[in-house]
């Protein structure tokens, strides 16, 4: 079988778990392809009949499903102290995590990032990305500076010693003499990496390879992205964006699957946009519209607590979306929270500087200086959240999701209607 990927359309947050839970058993591998625990979902688990709510950072969501095997890919940034925390939690909750694999060319997010990530910030000021603050940055700056400490250095305690000792000695100096705070301690970050060691070594493999058998033998593996297309370090709205590949392309480099097994991509889209953190954003709404999708949506973030920014559906960014990741299918997601407005606008182009612009701007000012141009649908009343086929949809939020549709450039193969696993109406099968 071929693999499919996963990714967000917009700056994440879109409900990607929507898609997900509609592939449910179907899927054999989940992989996680890129970023680390800046992600964030929240999950409920079923434990003798009582509902848990539980928020994993790191773990693939395929962790809860016991027929799924799920992969940590070579593309992604792990905390060893997160990842064992989220793993001991699900233990305790009786979810199996047997099953997972980490990739030994896999990052890791050494103590001194983490340090290196807040203490930037801070003296960016008013400059500042508004990152997690959990060191993703500086571990991928590592990698591609060539310094950085991969899972299979844990199991040899020399060449451990020697890259972390190498990485210190220029960062210390950074950390002491540019950002005044205290230096790190090569023997105590080693001794904490090395820690890990017995527990991680069981789960380490060479998951290209475990992957490429999957495929061979006809199982659906699914890439899933962290994070979201304008969040991609290539991309998305940098310097406003995550330090990975969040784009479909990722998928490949992140996972070591090639171009040539991917069938499909899907795109989540939100049906209005937020974003947390800095940076530029048109449809954002600072009234009481932006307040009414906050409330309604509950956007508020899953790692930080920060409320999210909110704005109106901009179709310029879902085109963007559509053709840099070549997106076959979109899932729009809460399409409900835009039930009871009068009317339901769309951004379909911006205004720049007195100049229509129908695709994203070339240069990044422009994108600042972008006002929306939006098209206004009518709105609907009814409750929508028991819909589960398309023509049970109100005729307006019909007619909006086919308006969106034709301006995105891809079909909508699925809708969410509620925040519940089962309130979505799905148009054409995720999986063949
Ligand atoms: P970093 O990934 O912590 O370096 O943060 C860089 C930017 O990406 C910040 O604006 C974060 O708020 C944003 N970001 C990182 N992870 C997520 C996510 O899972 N959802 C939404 N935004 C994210």
């Amino acid at each position: 079988m071929p693999a499919i990927v996963l990714v967000g359309a917009q700056w994440g947050d879109e409900g990607k778990g929507k898609a997900t839970d509609l592939m449910g058993e179907d899927v054999d591998y989940v992989v996680k392809f890129n970023g680390g625990n800046n992600a964030g979902h929240t999950v409920v688990i079923e434990t003798d009949g009582k509902r848990e709510k539980y928020a994993l950072h790191l773990l693939p969501s395929g962790i809860l499903t016991p027929t799924v095997t799920p992969i940590i890919g070579n593309g992604v940034v792990v905390d060893l102290e997160v990842l064992f925390e989220e793993l001991d939690g699900l233990n305790e909750r009786g979810v199996d995590t047997s099953k997972l694999l980490v990739s030994a060319n896999a990052h890791v997010i050494a103590p001194y990032n983490r340090t290196l990530d807040k203490v930037t910030e801070r003296f960016l000021g008013a400059r500042k990305i508004g990152t997690t603050g959990r060191g993703i940055g500086p571990t991928y700056a590592d990698k591609m500076n060539r310094v950085g400490i991969r899972i299979q250095d844990i199991f040899d305690e020399g060449i451990l010693r020697q890259k972390v000792e190498a990485a210190l000695s220029f960062k210390n100096q950074v950390l002491v003499k540019i950002y005044n705070t205290r230096a790190a301690e090569a023997d105590r970050v080693v001794e904490e990496l090395l820690s890990y060691a017995d527990r991680l070594r069981p789960m380490v493999a060479d998951t290209a390879l475990v992957l490429e058998q999957a495929l061979n033998d006809g199982k659906n593996v699914l890439l899933e992205a962290g994070q979201a297309t304008l969040l991609d370090v290539d991309h998305g709205t940098y310097p406003f964006v995550t330090s990975s590949s969040a784009t479909a392309g990722g998928g490949c480099t992140g996972s070591g699957i090639p171009p040539t097994r991917v069938s499909r991509v899907i795109a989540i889209l939100k049906a209005y946009t937020t974003r947390v953190g800095e940076g530029p954003f048109p449809t954002e709404l600072d009234d009481d519209n932006g307040e009414f999708l906050r409330k309604t949506g509950a956007e508020y973030g899953t790692t930080t607590g920060r409320p999210r920014r909110c704005g109106w559906l901009d179709v310029v960014i879902g085109r963007y979306a559509t053709r840099i990741n070549g997106v076959t299918d979109f899932v729009i997601t809460k399409l409900d929270v835009l039930t009871g407005l009068p009317k339901v606008p769309i951004c379909v182009a911006y205004d720049v500087d007195g100049v229509r612009h129908d695709e994203m701007p070339v240069g990044q000012t422009d994108f600042h200086h972008a006002k929306p141009i939006y098209e206004e649908l009518d709105g609907w009343w009814e409750d929508i959240s028991g819909c589960r086929t398309f023509e049970e949809l109100p005729a307006n939020a019909q007619a909006y999701v086919l308006r969106v549709e034709e301006l995105i450039g891809a079909r909508v193969s699925a809708i969410g209607v509620g925040p519940g696993r089962h309130e979505i109406i799905e148009r054409h099968a995720l999986l063949d």
